[in-house]
This record gives C-alpha cells, sequence and structure tokens, in this order.
C-alpha cells in the first residue's frame, strides 16, 4: 500500500528529526496502538526507546509472553523492553474487594504507581510516547463515551508524574485501518494487529466479584478454548468483539457419579460498528455446542455455559 509506505517512512523521518538523540519512553500495552507506536517508533531511533510493558495477571491467556516474543530481546525489535510481572501485586490489590467500579480504579491506580516506579528507575526522558490515534483526539474533544471509558486506564492520564519534556504521539492523524496498514508495515504480526478490542482492567472486568488468581486461570482457560473455535468456525473476522467472562455462580451438576458445585461461564460474543450499540452475533448452535463441552471438560471448576444474548443497550459489552 503506497499510502503507508509513505506515511510510514515519513514518519520515521519526522520522527528522527524531533527527537534527535533524546529518549524516548513508552507504556506498551500490547493493544493495536501502542503496539503500532513502539513499532514505529523502534524502526526510527532504536534503543533510544524504552518499552513499559506492565503485566498485571489479567492479560489472555498466554498474552504476556506474545507481547514479549514481539518486542522483547527475541524479537524483531531493536528497543529497550521492560516486562513487569505485577500479577502478584495486582492480586493483592485487589483481594476481597468485589465492586466493579473499585475494581476498575484500584486497576488503573495500581498500573500508574508500577509505571511510575519503573519511569524512576529510568530516570528522566525526553519524550513520552502514546499510542493516540484520530478517534481518540475526537472522541476526548467531544468527551464521548471512550473518552470516560479509557480515563480509567489508558495511558492519557501518565504525563503528571513522569520525568519528560514532551509527549510524541506518532499515530495521532491515523484512522484504526491506517494504524492496522501501518503495522503490517512494520513487521507486527497479523493477530497482534487484527487483535480485538480488549479493556485496560482486563480480565479484571470479565470476572464478577472478587478476582483470585484462580478464577483468572479459569477465565483465560475458557476464553482461549472460545476463541480457538471460533476462529476454527471462521468467525473471527466477522464477530466484533467475544470473549468467555465468569460469573460469580455456582451452581449444582454432576460429573461421572460425583456431584459438582462449580462456577459458571458466561460467553459473549457481538456485532457492532462503533461499540456504542451491539447486539449479540449469531453463532451456530453446534459451533457453541462444541465450545460448550470443551469448556465444561478441560477447565477444571466449570460445570455450566451460558450464551449471554444481551444488546446493547440496556446491557454493556462488557459484564462489568
Ligand atoms: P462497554 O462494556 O462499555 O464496552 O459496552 C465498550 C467497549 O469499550 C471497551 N472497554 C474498555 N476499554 N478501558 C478500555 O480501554 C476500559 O476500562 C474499558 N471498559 C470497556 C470494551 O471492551 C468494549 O470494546
Amino acid at each position: 500500500d503506497w499510502r503507508m509506505d509513505s506515511f510510514v517512512e515519513s514518519s520515521i523521518e519526522s520522527i528522527r528529526e524531533k527527537v534527535g538523540d533524546g529518549k524516548v519512553l513508552l507504556a506498551l500495552s500490547g493493544g493495536v496502538d501502542s503496539s503500532v507506536a513502539a513499532g514505529l517508533l523502534s524502526r526510527a531511533i532504536g534503543k533510544q526507546l524504552t518499552c513499559v510493558f506492565v503485566d498485571h495477571g489479567l492479560l489472555r491467556k498466554n498474552e504476556g509472553d506474545e507481547v514479549e516474543a514481539v518486542f522483547g530481546p527475541e524479537g524483531d525489535f531493536d528497543l529497550n523492553f521492560i516486562r513487569v510481572n505485577a500479577q502478584e501485586r495486582y492480586y493483592n490489590k485487589l483481594a476481597g474487594v468485589t465492586e466493579p467500579e473499585q475494581k476498575r480504579k484500584i486497576i488503573g491506580e495500581e498500573f500508574i504507581r508500577v509505571f511510575e516506579e519503573e519511569a524512576k528507575k529510568i530516570g528522566a526522558v525526553d519524550f513520552l510516547a502514546q499510542g493516540t490515534i484520530y478517534p481518540d483526539v475526537v472522541e476526548s474533544g467531544l468527551g464521548g463515551e471512550s473518552a470516560v471509558i479509557k480515563s480509567h486506564h489508558n495511558v492519557g492520564g501518565l504525563p503528571d508524574f513522569v520525568d519528560f519534556k514532551e509527549i510524541i504521539e506518532p499515530l495521532r492523524d491515523l484512522f484504526k485501518d491506517e494504524v492496522r496498514k501501518a503495522g503490517l508495515e512494520l513487521g507486527i504480526p497479523e493477530d497482534l494487529v487484527f487483535r480485538q478490542p480488549f479493556p485496560g482492567p482486563g480480565l479484571g472486568i470479565r470476572i464478577i466479584g472478587e478476582v483470585t488468581a484462580e478464577k483468572v486461570r479459569i477465565v483465560q482457560d475458557a476464553d482461549a478454548i472460545y476463541r480457538e473455535e471460533i476462529a476454527k468456525a471462521g468467525l473471527d473476522k466477522e464477530i466484533n468483539q467475544y470473549f468467555a467472562a465468569l460469573t460469580n455462580m455456582r451452581s449444582v451438576g454432576v460429573m461421572g457419579d460425583e456431584r459438582t458445585y462449580d462456577y459458571a461461564v458466561a460467553l459473549r460474543a457481538v456485532k457492532t460498528i462503533d461499540f456504542m450499540t451491539a447486539e449479540a452475533a449469531e453463532i451456530p448452535f453446534e459451533v457453541l455446542q462444541k465450545v460448550m463441552s470443551r469448556i465444561i471438560n478441560e477447565v477444571k471448576g466449570v460445570n455450566r455455559v451460558f450464551y449471554d444474548l444481551t444488546s446493547k443497550p440496556p446491557g454493556t459489552i462488557e459484564l462489568e
């Protein structure tokens, strides 16, 4: 694509010009935008870029390792990659907390604390990079829903406590599809470039009630099975967002000749254009049955699976 070729080329030039021999710090979430920003900055300035990736233990199964495989020392990008394994810290903070807004707040604040600690170790930088894209610019101007959502967690709120001189936002003029094209152009793997949206608070808001390491394990395993079967059925490009969530409900079942009393998993899948309104996707019944039977057989602690039919509104896409 010649337009993206020229975007990548020209923005590498302008990043070099702007940054000079300065240092740049980026909070890498593993989402599309921060990943493309990381790739672009890396191509432009190499090791002058440091990326801090906080693994809060609320990512999808294997996601932390996938991000590390792309941007870590074994990957194709030249940069300083710092992975912070903060799982325990988050689980400790979240112990006993059940109220959704409280959970979001704790996850957001802990992120800031962890990032701040890393930034202190790195010391003063010249630039703080952000993966802001054009719709973010417009939405925060209008105070849209997404701006409100993002204020909970996304890197938008970071600047106050990192010692830096200037913000650099290389994707500021791009729409999402252009960001993806630039990502492919830069050699970022397709599964990362076409990754579905994932909320900042991660699985923390897909586990209803208290978050524990055990519940995270359950929802990660169930979600991995669900995603695998959706992809096998060829539905992954059609459904805009789909995931497993863990209800806080346990119910009675039988397994062999044993009575069980285990959790119920909820499967969510939506079709949407703008994520402001959405409808449950029509997944063929055989696919749902396959997912149900695999989850119950393969994921310890689950004995029931529900499909969430709720539209948005009145429901939200996430369960919390
Ligand atoms: P809801 O649940 O509000 O979600 O219908 C709409 C879209 O926003 C995502 N979402 C978030 N994204 N931080 C984010 O970065 C958040 O706190 C957050 N909450 C929801 C959600 O995954 C869906 O795509």
